[in-house]
This record gives C-alpha cells, structure tokens and sequence, in this order.
C-alpha cells in the first residue's frame, strides 16, 4: 500500500433543479464578474445558459460569455478566453457543459495571469502559480473534470495532444443534475460511460494489488456502471439510471479509486494520440485500444487480471486455468463496450486500418521522442507502443 493525499476539494450540489443554486453558490464563493463558458449550442438549445444568465444577473452579478468549445478543446479557443478576462476583469469562470469546457475554462483560468503562452504549462515550461477561480454546471458525466485536478488540450499546431495538472484549477463547485444529461445522444451517453470505466481501471490495475478497500470502491463503481449503461441507453430519461452514472463518473475521476495505489494510465495516454490524430471522441478512442493494451500486459500481474474477471465482469473463476480466467474477463468487457456501441479496434474507430506512418507517429509523439514511458503495470516504450497500437490495428 502507498501512502497517500486526498484532496478532493470540490463542493458538489447534486439533484434535481441543482442549477437553481448557481446564483447563491457564486456569491459565496465571491464572483462578481463572470465568464460564461460553453460548447457547441447544446446547452443553448436545452434552455440550461438561459437559466444560467437568469441566475447570475439574479445575484446582482455581470458576466461576459464565450461559446463554440469543440469536443478536444483548442489552445486557440484557450487564448481567446485569455484575452477577454484580462480585457473584461473577470473574476470568475463558470463551465456549462463537459470535460471539453471544464478543460478549456481551467487552461484560461491558470492562462490569464501568465505573462507567457499558456501552451508554456502544457510543454513543462511552466508552473501555475495563480488561477481565476472556477466552476461547473456539468451536463455530461464522463471526464471528470468536474472534481479532478486534470486539464487536456489540443495544440492545432501539430495536433498536440496534452494535460496539464494543478490543484489551483479544481472546481470550487460542481452543480450536477442528471435532468440535463437526458439530451446526451446515445454515442456521447456511451462514450462517457467508458471514460468513467477507463478512470476506474487505470488506478485498479495496479502492482499495488493490497488495497484491499480501494478495490472494493472501484469494483463498485465498474459494477454500477456496467449495469446502469443499458439502461439509460434504453430510457434516456430515467432520472434513477442518469443519476448513477453521473456521480460514478465524479467518483471515478477524484482519486477515491487511486488512494493507496500507482496507476497506470497507458492506455490514456495512447488514446490521447488517437484523439489528437483523428480527432475521435477520447471514449471511443479508449475502447478502441483497451483490449489490446490488456492482452500485451495481463502476464505482468495475471492475479490481477482473474480478480477484474471474477469482481468485476463476474466471469467464472476456472482455477486450473487462470489465463484463460483473465481472458475471458477481457472478451466480456470488449462485448460489453460493443453492446452499448463502442469500438473495440482502430479500424472501427476510424473507418480504416491507421497506416504504418500513423502508428510511427502515434508512439513517437506518446514517448515525446524517446523521453517519456508511459504505464506502470507495465512499463511501455516506443517499441511496446507501436505495438499495443498494431494488435488494436486489426
Ligand atoms: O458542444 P456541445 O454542443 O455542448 O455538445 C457536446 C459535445 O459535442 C455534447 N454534450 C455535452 N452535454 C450535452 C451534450 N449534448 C447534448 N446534451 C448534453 N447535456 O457532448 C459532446 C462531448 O462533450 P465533451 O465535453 O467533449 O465530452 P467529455 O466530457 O467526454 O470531455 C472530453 C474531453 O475531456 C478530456 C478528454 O481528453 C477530452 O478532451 N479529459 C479530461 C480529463 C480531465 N480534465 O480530468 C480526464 C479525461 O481522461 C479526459 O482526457
Ligand atoms: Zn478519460
């Protein structure tokens, strides 16, 4: 077991009508002038800014907005908000919608009182010393940025793909109310149920397998998904199912699962090259290479593979055959992810095989050119990278 700090410092006002509380929730926490960030119009369309402005203004508070985040946010859309909070005084940040937003708020919020470029953080060269304050009205549960200390971003120079992390930009608040995750379309319902699965496994596969009430937790929360996915895709509008997931999704993303453990993350970060490549929701990418990372590392730690079979996707443990134990436990979450219509290959993800050239430069940008290894079930370099990519390649 490691010895750990849990930070998890986010209030959460979870339930229905939860937005109604944004108003008094920025006073407390000392908003006065607001940047109102926000996506592609879907929070537009389901009436959820116009409660958001009606809230704001109600509190006697002023804000200025910034719509058009695209899924895999940009450091271009980055630099925009940076401009207006300086320009505009802004003293407070507020991300109406998913990861994307919450991410592109957190990179304006450590951004705007930097002297530097804010790519500066996601390259090394930086370190956020000060951050305008932010928060959320989430409505899709899947990344977890609603109370993590993470924040992603796409370079469109090179399409760069990369994270920065700083507990300075963690969500003073989160409001979540499952009501408005209701008109997430089946594929992004999906994806983000395999993103909150991905959160759980990469802390759960660990070599640091005496955790014993860590594992519980985090079979929990797979458990619970895996059964409330199929019934959300069936009825999208099922408060009960919506209102599972979207606190496992938190949950699975705060750390709760990684207390005591060392994740491993590999399969993250190949599919942030995925993403940065093709531009594929980060989801779907994840199901696309998770199989195959599991195959190429499952002898590392077998035992650990057996228990994810028999506690999690409740396979039968045949004791004279372990690896076939493991296997199967694999087979059931690829048929799981394809049930609710996840890819479980590259070529499903992408329409077409990725050539060889693409492959090279997936694995060449993951190890940054030979300086990084990425995993710590198993350690991956280049040559593993490459490979984990091809057996997903088929
Ligand atoms: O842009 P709009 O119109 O709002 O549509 C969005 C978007 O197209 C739509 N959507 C969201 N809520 C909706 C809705 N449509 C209808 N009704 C609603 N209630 O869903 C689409 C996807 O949104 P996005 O914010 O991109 O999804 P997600 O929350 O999955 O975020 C993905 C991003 O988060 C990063 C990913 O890499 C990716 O860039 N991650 C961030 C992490 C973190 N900060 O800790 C960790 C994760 O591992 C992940 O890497
Ligand atoms: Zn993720």
């Amino acid at each position: 077991m490691r010895d750990f700090t849990y930070y998890a410092p986010t209030e959460v006002a979870f339930g229905k009508g939860a937005e109604q509380r944004l108003g008094k929730l920025l006073k407390r926490y000392g908003a006065t002038k607001v940047l109102v960030h926000y996506g592609g119009g879907s929070a537009e369309r389901s009436g959820l800014l116009a409660v958001v402005r009606e809230q704001i203004t109600g509190a006697g508070m002023q804000f200025v907005e910034l719509g058009g985040v695209v899924p895999n946010p940009r450091v271009s859309k980055v630099r925009e908000g940076i401009e207006i909070c300086r320009r505009e005084g802004v003293d407070f940040i507020l991300a109406v919608g998913g990861g994307s937003v919450i991410d592109s708020s957190k990179a304006i919020g450590f951004g705007t009182p930097y002297e530097g470029d804010v790519w500066d953080f996601f390259l090394g060269k930086a370190k956020a010393e000060k951050c305008i304050p932010i928060a959320t009205v989430l409505t899709i549960p899947a990344a977890g940025s609603e109370m993590s200390d993470g924040c992603v971003v796409t370079n469109e120079e090179g399409w760069h793909k990369r994270g920065y992390s700083t507990n300075l930009a963690r969500c003073k608040f989160a409001i979540m109310n499952p009501e408005r995750t209701y008109t997430l379309p089946a594929y992004q319902t999906a994806c983000g149920v395999t993103d909150i699965l991905m959160h759980t496994m990469e802390r759960y596969f660990s070599l640091e397998d005496d955790m014993t009430v860590t594992d519980a937790v985090a079979e929990a929360i797979l458990r619970t998904v895996i059964d409330e996915a199929p019934e959300v895709l069936r009825e999208p509008t099922a408060y009960r199912h919506r209102a599972q997931i979207m606190w496992a999704g938190s949950l699975a993303h705060n750390d709760l699962t990684g207390c005591g453990t060392l994740g491993d993350w590999a399969t993250h970060h190949l599919e942030h090259e995925l993403s940065a490549l093709f531009d594929v929701a980060h989801g779907a990418g994840l199901a696309a290479v998770w199989g195959s990372w599991a195959r190429y590392v499952m002898e590392t730690r077998l035992s650990r593979f057996v228990r994810f079979a028999v506690n999690v996707m409740r396979v039968e443990n045949d004791f004279t055959d372990p690896r076939r134990t493991a296997e199967k436990g694999i087979e059931a979450m690829e048929r799981f992810y394809r049930s609710i219509g996840m890819p479980t290959s590259i070529p499903e993800l992408i329409g077409r095989p990725a050539t060889e050239e693409e492959i090279r430069t997936m694995a060449d940008k993951c190890c940054r050119q030979d300086t990084h290894t990425e995993g710590n079930f198993k350690v991956l370099y280049r040559k593993e990278m490459e490979d984990v990519y091809r057996l997903a390649n088929v």
